[in-house]
C-alpha cells in the first residue's frame, strides 16, 4: 500500500482543534502523523502541497445512487466517482431504488458493489416495505445487515401513527430516522414553489405549508416518543422556525439543507427548464434568507446535496420532467462561495456542516484528522475559481442547477483510506 507525505498544507479539523500549516504522513491506509515539518521515510510518495488546504473527507448523508434499478442514471460506481471529485469520501444513499431498500438482500448487493467504489457508502434502508407507507420494514434486520438509518426519502410517510412506530423501533435498534416533509396532498401535483412565479407560469405550485406541516408533524411525534427525528433537506423560513423552537425544548431533532437552498430562488423556474426543479423546491428570497441564518445559528446541522440524478431525455420536458438535481461535484465550492467566502461562516464551521456533524449524526466514523484513523482527506486550492461545465461531471447525469456559474474552491485530490481516488488534471 502506497505511503503518503503531504507538505506544507493548511489543515483544517475543527473535531481535532487543528488550524495550522505543516505537513500530513499517510501509511497504510491510514493517518500516521500530523502537523510540523516531517521526514519522508524511504517509501514515501512525497506531495509539496504548497498554498493548499487540507481538511477531512466530506461526509454527504443524502445522495440517490439508483442503484439498483436506475442505473441509466447513475450506479455506485459513477455516484462514488462523482463523490471523490468533491472531495467526498462516504455517502449514506437513500432507498428510492428498485427494488426498495427494504431487505437485508438489497443491502447485500449494494454493501458488495460499494467495496470498490471510490467512496464509502453508508446505505439508508426505507421505513415502510416497499416504500408503500403500509408496513414497517424489519428495522432490526436492516440494521443487522449494514443500515444506518431509515427514510422513506421521495415522500413521507402518511401515517402518522405508522411513522411514530418506526421512529420507535427505528431508536430501539439503533438506526437514524430520516424524514422527507411533504404533505403530498397539499402538493396536489405542484411542480415548483407555489408563489409569483408559478402563477405568472400558470403551472401548479406547492405550497410552503406542505413542508412546514409535516415538519412540525415530525417534531411533534419525536417528542411525543423521545426519539431522534432528522429533517431532510429544510427549504422554508417556516421550518426552520419549528426546527429551532424545538431544539430550545429539548426535542431530539436534527436537520440538514443543501446548497440549492442558501443559493438560489424559484426567480429561475422563469427559464422552464426542468433542471432548477427538485423537492422541496427552490423557494424566495425569504426562505435563502432564513436558511442562511440558520446555518450561522447552528439551527441546521448539515449541508447535504440530495445528489438526484436523471438523464437528460427524462429531464426534457419541463412540466413532466422528474424532481432532483445533481450535487457531490459542486457542494464543496457551492458552499465555500456562497458561505465562507461570502464572509457568513467560517471554513471550520463548513467542515463541521459538512464532515464532522454528518459524521456523528450518522454515527459513521470520519470527521476527523487524527493519527491512527482511516486516511479519508479532501485538498482544495481555495484561490482558483472555475465555472460549472455539466459536461465536465463525473456523474452519469448532468441535470446541475448550476450550470455556468462560477464558484471558487476547488477540490484538487481526494484520499480515501489512504488511496488517491481523485486528483484534479488541470
Ligand atoms: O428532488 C428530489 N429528487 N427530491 C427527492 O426527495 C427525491 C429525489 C429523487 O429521488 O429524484
Ligand atoms: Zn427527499
Amino acid at each position: 500500500m502506497a505511503s503518503f507525505l503531504l507538505k506544507n498544507l493548511h489543515i483544517i479539523s475543527p473535531a481535532d482543534s487543528l488550524d495550522l500549516t505543516g505537513d500530513i504522513r499517510i501509511a497504510d491506509g491510514k493517518f500516521a502523523a500530523v502537523g510540523g515539518q516531517l521526514a519522508p521515510q524511504p517509501e514515501d510518495t512525497v506531495l509539496d502541497l504548497a498554498g493548499k488546504t487540507a481538511f477531512p473527507g466530506l461526509i454527504d448523508m443524502h445522495v440517490h445512487l439508483r442503484d439498483p434499478g436506475f442505473t441509466h442514471k447513475e450506479d455506485i460506481l459513477t455516484g462514488c466517482e462523482a463523490a471523490a471529485a468533491g472531495g467526498v469520501t462516504a455517502v449514506a444513499c437513500m432507498p428510492n431504488t428498485n427494488p426498495v431498500t427494504d431487505s437485508p438482500e438489497v443491502l447485500r448487493y449494494i454493501l458488495e458493489k460499494a467495496a470498490n467504489a471510490k467512496a464509502k457508502v453508508y446505505p439508508v434502508a426505507a421505513i415502510t416495505n416497499g416504500m408503500k407507507g403500509e408496513a414497517l420494514t424489519d428495522m432490526a434486520a436492516l440494521k443487522k445487515a449494514g443500515a444506518v438509518a431509515v427514510s422513506d426519502d421521495g415522500k413521507p410517510v402518511p401515517s402518522a401513527r405508522l411513522m411514530m412506530e418506526g421512529m420507535k423501533q427505528a431508536e430501539q435498534n439503533g438506526l437514524l430516522t430520516i424524514s422527507h416533509c411533504e404533505d403530498l396532498d397539499l402538493i396536489h401535483g405542484g411542480i415548483m414553489h407555489k408563489g409569483s412565479v408559478s402563477e405568472e407560469l400558470g403551472v401548479p405550485g406547492m405550497d410552503r405549508a406542505s413542508e412546514d406541516s409535516i415538519t412540525a408533524r415530525e417534531i411533534a411525534l419525536a417528542d411525543s416518543a423521545h426519539t431522534r427525528i432528522h429533517i431532510a433537506h429544510v427549504s422554508t423560513a417556516g421550518a426552520i422556525d419549528f426546527i429551532r423552537s424545538a431544539k430550545k425544548r429539548g426535542v431530539k431533532v436534527t436537520c440538514e439543507t443543501a446548497p440549492h437552498y442558501f443559493l438560489l430562488t424559484h426567480e429561475l423556474l422563469r427559464k422552464q427548464d426542468a433542471d432548477y426543479r427538485m423537492n422541496p423546491p427552490l423557494r424566495e428570497k425569504s426562505d435563502v434568507a432564513a436558511i442562511r441564518e440558520a446555518v450561522i445559528d447552528g439551527t441546521i446541522d448539515c449541508i447535504v446535496t440530495d445528489h438526484a440524478p436523471h438523464a437528460k431525455e427524462e429531464k426534457a420536458d419541463f412540466r413532466k420532467a422528474p424532481n432532483g438535481v445533481v450535487g457531490l461535484e459542486t457542494s464543496f465550492a457551492a458552499s465555500y462561495t456562497g458561505l465562507v467566502k461570502s464572509g457568513l461562516i467560517s471554513l471550520s464551521r463548513l467542515i463541521e456542516l459538512m464532515s464532522v456533524n454528518p459524521a456523528r449524526i450518522l454515527g459513521v466514523p470520519g470527521g476527523h484528522i487524527r493519527i491512527g484513523d482511516a486516511a479519508d482527506l479532501a485538498i482544495a486550492d481555495l484561490e482558483t475559481s472555475w465555472t460549472v461545465e455539466p459536461d465536465k461531471l463525473h456523474s452519469k447525469s448532468k441535470n446541475t442547477v448550476f450550470k455556468g456559474m462560477q464558484f471558487s474552491g476547488k477540490i484538487i485530490c481526494t484520499l480515501k483510506d489512504g488511496d488517491i481516488v481523485y486528483h484534479c488534471e488541470n
